[in-house]
């Protein structure tokens, strides 16, 4: 269960701040999958970040699976996400001069656990995405919709039972994003809860999602 409590978040933009996100409150219930839909700068990645304990909010309370994230100090929240959590970034945040399979593993790095099992869990969530034939290449010479493939296995490779995803198909063609999307019903179906910020309308009428919010400049539209 994810609880979010009358969040905000402020940056500052020169002089000025900016109001990213104003009061947001919102329920997420285990095994729910939820589209946040909302146009470009509207907050949508700020709120998976603030999940995702990836910066804290300004003001309010996050809690993730009873966890409040949002006071935990660093290294508890990086273990929080790495035992919970799966993160599919809008901008892939891939290592570059890394293979595919070795960015994949990198989240378990932490773990200790001997090669094999790495290369073993990261074949297994690379098979899922369709993209183990090119774990020995280098990701900056793979495609875009390649790179979006190993992100995508990366945030699976350690078994998340919450998986945030920022645009998901921004990279992928239409042949793809389905793929992308069934591998998303698959996950659902075995109980992971989904939170997916997007704009992509192929995620409006899907018979898997229980409910899309909008958000605009900031603010939950209920
Ligand atoms: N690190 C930052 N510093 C300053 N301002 C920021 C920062 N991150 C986000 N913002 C501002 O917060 C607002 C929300 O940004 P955010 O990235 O969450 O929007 P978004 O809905 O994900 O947009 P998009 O659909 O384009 O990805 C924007 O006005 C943006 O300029
Ligand atoms: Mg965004």
């Amino acid at each position: 269960m994810i609880v979010l409590h009358e969040v905000c978040k402020q940056f500052m933009q020169g002089d000025e701040e900016a109001h990213a996100l104003k009061k947001v409150s919102l329920e997420i219930k285990k095994g729910e999958c939820v589209v946040l839909k909302g146009s470009s700068g509207s907050g949508k990645s700020t709120l998976l970040s603030l999940i995702a304990g990836l910066m804290q909010p300004s003001s309010g309370t996050i809690s993730v699976e009873g966890k409040e994230i949002s006071k935990l100090p660093e290294s508890f929240s990086a273990q929080l996400r790495r035992e919970k959590i799966g993160f599919i970034f809008q901008k892939f945040h891939l290592i570059p001069y890394l293979s595919a399979l070795e960015n994949v593993i990198a989240p378990l790095i932490p773990e200790n656990l001997p090669v094999r099992i790495l290369e073993e869990k990261a074949k297994i969530a690379m098979e899922q995405c369709g993209i183990a034939h090119k774990a020995k290449m280098r990701v900056n010479r793979l495609s875009g919709g390649e790179q979006q493939r190993v992100a995508i296995a990366r945030a699976l490779v350690n078994n998340p039972s919450i998986i945030l995803a920022d645009e998901p198909t921004a990279n992928l063609d239409e042949t793809l994003s389905r793929e992308l999307i069934a591998s998303l019903e698959a996950l659902k179906h075995s109980g992971v809860t989904l939170l997916i910020a997007t704009h992509d309308p192929l995620f409006f009428e899907l018979p898997f999602v229980d409910r899309i919010i909008e958000i605009k400049n900031g603010e939950m539209i209920l």
